[in-house]
């Protein structure tokens, strides 16, 4: 098999895959999951090997019928004002959830739950039969999991590891709700680099994709 054809089959089988963006872009390789997948279990996998923030990314249609903006766009201060990020146009932040049935938000249980519930919330939100006020019903925000935006044309308008994601699960025809993770390097505290999350991807037998690779084989 080749890498995104192993990615595929892996990420659709609900295994956390590893996608490397660009080394032009963040440089950076986050761990990637189908929302609905996400256990415990798989929460302190990536809280300890992976190490940065645990996202959840919901396409555009998905966050509009949600009522999901991007952060930028709602914040009236100064510290939004400007869209000056060093390695793309604009983030793809929207606004941090917990599920109502979590009780302070962060466990491994609690955000699996908040997690695990998005996929049929995205599902639901793209048949029409889940608005915002159903969201609201579910959730609650300010919480501690991040939702991102995709971009409306997705790896069309922005090649991040929110689209990339999201092009994963169109793919994998899985709902569209992905989990993305930063991994960090426990020693230096920079990014991991490319070779030592290949290593990872190999010891646990995960599979790892290059965006390049990615962005050529989906869109
Ligand atoms: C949120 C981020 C990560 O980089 C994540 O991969 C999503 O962002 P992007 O789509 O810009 O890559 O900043 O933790
Ligand atoms: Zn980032
Ligand atoms: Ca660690
Ligand atoms: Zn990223």
């Amino acid at each position: 098999l080749d890498p995104t054809e192993r990615v595929v089959e892996a990420f659709r089988a609900g295994e956390p895959v590893l996608v490397h963006d660009f080394d032009d872009r963040e440089g950076e390789t986050d761990l990637v999951y189908p929302a609905g997948a996400v256990t415990p279990a798989e929460v302190a996998r990536m809280r300890n090997d992976a190490g940065g923030l645990v996202c959840v990314a919901l396409p555009d249609d998905v966050a509009e019928t949600l009522g999901l903006p991007f952060m930028d766009d709602v914040l009236d201060h100064p510290a939004a004002a400007a869209h000056d990020l060093a390695y793309d146009s604009r983030s793809s932040f929207s606004f941090t959830v917990n599920h109502r049935d979590s009780f302070t938000g962060i466990t491994d249980r609690d955000r699996a739950m908040t997690i695990s519930r998005l996929a049929p919330v995205a599902e639901l939100a793209r048949a029409g039969d889940y608005d915002a006020d159903d969201f609201g019903g579910e959730f609650r925000a300010p919480g501690h999991v991040h939702l991102l935006r995709g971009a409306p044309n997705l790896l069309d308008d922005r090649q991040g590891h929110t689209e990339l994601g999201l092009a994963l699960a169109d793919h994998a025809t899985l709902p569209p709700a992905v989990v993305v993770c930063e991994m960090l390097d426990d020693e230096t505290g920079a990014a991991l680099s490319k070779a030592d999350a290949r290593e990872y991807a190999g010891r646990h037998d995960l599979a790892f994709v290059d965006g390049d690779r990615l962005l050529s084989d989906l869109s």
